[in-house]
Protein backbone atom coordinates (compact mmCIF):
# COMPACT_ATOMS: atom_id res chain seq x y z
CA UNK A 1 0.00 0.00 0.00
CA UNK A 2 1.39 3.04 -0.96
CA UNK A 3 2.60 5.37 2.04
CA UNK A 4 0.25 7.34 4.28
CA UNK A 5 0.36 10.16 6.14
CA UNK A 6 1.51 9.57 9.63
CA UNK A 7 3.13 6.46 8.42
CA UNK A 8 7.02 6.01 9.38
CA UNK A 9 9.21 7.24 6.67
CA UNK A 10 10.80 4.29 5.77
CA UNK A 11 14.82 4.13 6.18
CA UNK A 12 17.56 3.23 3.83
CA UNK A 13 21.09 3.53 3.05
CA UNK A 14 21.89 4.90 -0.38
CA UNK A 15 24.78 6.78 -1.84
CA UNK A 16 24.72 10.37 -2.84
CA UNK A 17 26.86 12.97 -4.24
CA UNK A 18 27.94 13.49 -0.50
CA UNK A 19 28.89 10.19 0.45
CA UNK A 20 26.77 7.26 2.30
CA UNK A 21 23.40 8.50 3.66
CA UNK A 22 21.52 6.35 6.65
CA UNK A 23 18.69 8.30 6.56
CA UNK A 24 16.75 8.46 9.59
CA UNK A 25 20.29 9.14 11.14
CA UNK A 26 21.01 11.74 8.24
CA UNK A 27 17.78 13.08 9.29
CA UNK A 28 18.62 13.52 13.58
CA UNK A 29 16.27 15.91 15.02
CA UNK A 30 14.95 18.03 11.37
CA UNK A 31 12.26 18.18 9.35
CA UNK A 32 12.83 16.57 6.24
CA UNK A 33 12.10 16.66 2.48
CA UNK A 34 12.87 13.61 -0.10
CA UNK A 35 11.86 14.33 -3.77
CA UNK A 36 12.62 12.29 -6.29
CA UNK A 37 13.36 13.75 -10.04
CA UNK A 38 12.63 11.45 -12.84
CA UNK A 39 15.87 11.59 -14.97
CA UNK A 40 19.45 13.50 -14.54
CA UNK A 41 19.89 15.63 -17.40
CA UNK A 42 16.46 16.83 -18.35
CA UNK A 43 14.69 20.37 -18.76
CA UNK A 44 12.22 20.54 -16.28
CA UNK A 45 14.47 18.71 -13.48
CA UNK A 46 17.41 21.25 -13.97
CA UNK A 47 15.57 24.00 -13.04
CA UNK A 48 13.88 22.07 -10.24
CA UNK A 49 17.79 21.22 -8.84
CA UNK A 50 18.91 24.77 -9.10
CA UNK A 51 15.38 26.15 -7.61
CA UNK A 52 16.03 23.93 -4.48
CA UNK A 53 19.69 24.62 -4.03
CA UNK A 54 18.74 29.05 -4.27
CA UNK A 55 15.76 28.15 -1.18
CA UNK A 56 18.33 26.19 0.45
CA UNK A 57 18.94 29.01 2.83
CA UNK A 58 15.21 29.09 3.41
CA UNK A 59 14.54 25.39 4.26
CA UNK A 60 17.73 25.77 6.79
CA UNK A 61 15.61 28.39 8.73
CA UNK A 62 13.14 26.33 8.87
CA UNK A 63 15.32 23.26 10.57
CA UNK A 64 14.48 20.97 7.42
CA UNK A 65 17.20 19.30 5.93
CA UNK A 66 16.36 18.62 1.69
CA UNK A 67 17.51 15.55 -0.49
CA UNK A 68 16.47 14.32 -4.00
CA UNK A 69 16.39 11.00 -5.56
CA UNK A 70 16.29 9.65 -9.08
CA UNK A 71 17.10 6.30 -10.24
CA UNK A 72 20.32 7.87 -11.96
CA UNK A 73 23.63 6.93 -10.99
CA UNK A 74 25.90 9.22 -8.32
CA UNK A 75 28.17 9.28 -10.89
CA UNK A 76 24.93 11.37 -13.36
CA UNK A 77 24.12 12.94 -10.83
CA UNK A 78 27.67 14.80 -10.74
CA UNK A 79 28.68 14.75 -14.34
CA UNK A 80 25.18 16.74 -14.44
CA UNK A 81 26.07 19.12 -11.67
CA UNK A 82 28.00 22.00 -13.95
CA UNK A 83 24.75 21.61 -15.99
CA UNK A 84 22.69 22.65 -12.91
CA UNK A 85 25.35 25.56 -12.29
CA UNK A 86 25.34 26.84 -16.22
CA UNK A 87 21.77 26.79 -16.21
CA UNK A 88 20.08 28.39 -12.53
CA UNK A 89 23.33 29.85 -11.23
CA UNK A 90 23.22 27.52 -8.27
CA UNK A 91 25.67 25.11 -6.97
CA UNK A 92 24.17 22.11 -5.86
CA UNK A 93 24.01 21.91 -1.83
CA UNK A 94 22.07 19.38 -0.67
CA UNK A 95 23.02 15.83 -1.20
CA UNK A 96 21.56 13.54 -4.61
CA UNK A 97 20.72 10.11 -3.59
CA UNK A 98 21.81 7.54 -6.74
CA UNK A 99 18.60 4.94 -6.84
CA UNK A 100 19.68 2.68 -10.06
CA UNK A 101 18.41 -0.06 -8.23
CA UNK A 102 15.20 1.79 -7.25
CA UNK A 103 15.33 0.33 -3.93
CA UNK A 104 14.62 4.29 -1.91
CA UNK A 105 12.27 4.67 -5.18
CA UNK A 106 10.09 1.48 -4.48
CA UNK A 107 10.41 2.26 -0.72
CA UNK A 108 8.70 5.54 -1.34
CA UNK A 109 6.25 4.73 -4.05
CA UNK A 110 8.08 7.23 -6.37
CA UNK A 111 7.58 4.51 -9.35
CA UNK A 112 4.03 5.36 -11.02
CA UNK A 113 4.01 2.39 -13.42
CA UNK A 114 0.60 3.86 -15.60
CA UNK A 115 3.05 7.20 -15.69
CA UNK A 116 6.37 5.62 -16.53
CA UNK A 117 7.65 2.29 -15.86
CA UNK A 118 11.01 3.19 -15.39
CA UNK A 119 11.42 6.73 -13.78
CA UNK A 120 10.58 8.12 -10.81
CA UNK A 121 7.34 11.09 -11.05
CA UNK A 122 7.95 14.24 -8.76
CA UNK A 123 6.91 12.92 -5.34
CA UNK A 124 7.55 15.00 -2.18
CA UNK A 125 7.70 13.95 0.95
CA UNK A 126 7.77 16.32 4.08
CA UNK A 127 8.95 14.00 7.13
CA UNK A 128 8.46 15.40 10.77
CA UNK A 129 11.37 14.88 13.34
CA UNK A 130 9.26 11.89 14.82
CA UNK A 131 10.47 10.42 11.17
CA UNK A 132 6.10 10.07 10.24
CA UNK A 133 5.38 11.63 6.87
CA UNK A 134 4.09 14.78 6.88
CA UNK A 135 2.64 15.74 3.75
CA UNK A 136 2.87 14.06 0.68
CA UNK A 137 2.90 15.57 -3.09
CA UNK A 138 3.10 13.81 -6.70
CA UNK A 139 3.73 15.57 -9.74
CA UNK A 140 4.02 14.45 -13.24
CA UNK A 141 7.18 14.67 -15.33
CA UNK A 142 5.64 17.78 -17.19
CA UNK A 143 4.88 20.26 -14.64
CA UNK A 144 8.02 21.54 -12.13
CA UNK A 145 7.02 21.87 -8.63
CA UNK A 146 6.66 25.32 -6.95
CA UNK A 147 9.31 24.82 -3.98
CA UNK A 148 7.71 27.94 -2.13
CA UNK A 149 4.55 26.20 -1.53
CA UNK A 150 6.50 23.54 -0.14
CA UNK A 151 8.11 26.39 2.07
CA UNK A 152 4.52 27.46 3.26
CA UNK A 153 3.21 24.20 3.94
CA UNK A 154 6.09 23.77 6.23
CA UNK A 155 5.33 27.29 7.72
CA UNK A 156 1.83 25.48 8.55
CA UNK A 157 3.10 22.23 9.41
CA UNK A 158 5.70 23.42 11.96
CA UNK A 159 3.21 25.97 13.27
CA UNK A 160 -0.07 23.42 13.85
CA UNK A 161 2.39 20.75 15.44
CA UNK A 162 3.12 23.31 18.35
CA UNK A 163 -0.26 24.74 18.78
CA UNK A 164 -3.79 23.83 18.41
CA UNK A 165 -4.25 25.58 15.90
CA UNK A 166 -5.02 25.19 11.80
CA UNK A 167 -4.11 27.93 8.57
CA UNK A 168 -6.39 28.54 6.12
CA UNK A 169 -7.05 28.89 2.43
CA UNK A 170 -3.90 30.47 1.19
CA UNK A 171 -2.29 31.22 4.61
CA UNK A 172 1.15 32.39 4.43
CA UNK A 173 3.74 32.97 7.19
CA UNK A 174 2.38 36.16 9.45
CA UNK A 175 -1.56 36.03 8.48
CA UNK A 176 -4.32 35.10 10.85
CA UNK A 177 -4.87 30.97 12.08
CA UNK A 178 -7.87 29.20 12.92
CA UNK A 179 -8.67 28.10 16.75
CA UNK A 180 -9.16 24.21 16.75
CA UNK A 181 -12.99 23.67 17.02
CA UNK A 182 -12.12 21.09 19.82
CA UNK A 183 -11.01 24.10 22.07
CA UNK A 184 -13.92 26.26 23.40
CA UNK A 185 -14.27 29.92 23.86
CA UNK A 186 -13.07 29.81 27.20
CA UNK A 187 -10.38 27.80 27.03
CA UNK A 188 -9.43 30.01 23.51
CA UNK A 189 -9.56 33.24 25.88
CA UNK A 190 -6.71 31.88 27.57
CA UNK A 191 -4.74 30.04 25.60
CA UNK A 192 -4.64 32.84 22.85
CA UNK A 193 -4.31 36.08 24.45
CA UNK A 194 -4.17 37.70 21.35
CA UNK A 195 -7.97 37.53 21.30
CA UNK A 196 -10.01 35.75 18.48
CA UNK A 197 -13.02 37.00 16.30
CA UNK A 198 -15.95 34.45 15.46
CA UNK A 199 -17.27 34.27 12.43
CA UNK A 200 -18.93 31.12 12.80
CA UNK A 201 -18.72 28.95 15.95
CA UNK A 202 -16.69 26.69 14.32
CA UNK A 203 -14.17 28.95 12.26
CA UNK A 204 -12.65 31.49 14.53
CA UNK A 205 -9.25 33.25 13.54
CA UNK A 206 -6.81 34.57 15.95
CA UNK A 207 -3.47 36.27 15.38
CA UNK A 208 -0.69 33.79 14.58
CA UNK A 209 0.41 32.62 18.03
CA UNK A 210 4.30 32.63 17.71
CA UNK A 211 4.77 35.92 15.88
C1 LIG B 1 12.06 17.06 -17.56
O1 LIG B 1 12.67 17.25 -16.52
O2 LIG B 1 11.90 17.97 -18.37
C2 LIG B 1 11.48 15.72 -17.87
C3 LIG B 1 12.03 14.57 -17.32
C4 LIG B 1 11.50 13.33 -17.64
C5 LIG B 1 10.43 13.24 -18.49
C6 LIG B 1 9.86 14.40 -19.03
C7 LIG B 1 10.40 15.64 -18.71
Amino acid sequence: MALQLGDIAPDFTADSTEGTIHFHEWLGDSWGILFSHPKDFTPVCTTELGEVARLKAEFDKRNTKVIGVSVDSVASHESWLQDIEDATGQRLNYPLLGDEDHKVADLYGMIHPNASDTLTVRSVFVIGPDKKVKLTITYPASTGRNFEEILRVIDSLQLTSDYSVSTPVNWRDGEDVIIAPAIDDDAAKERFPKGFRTIKPYLRYTPQPNR
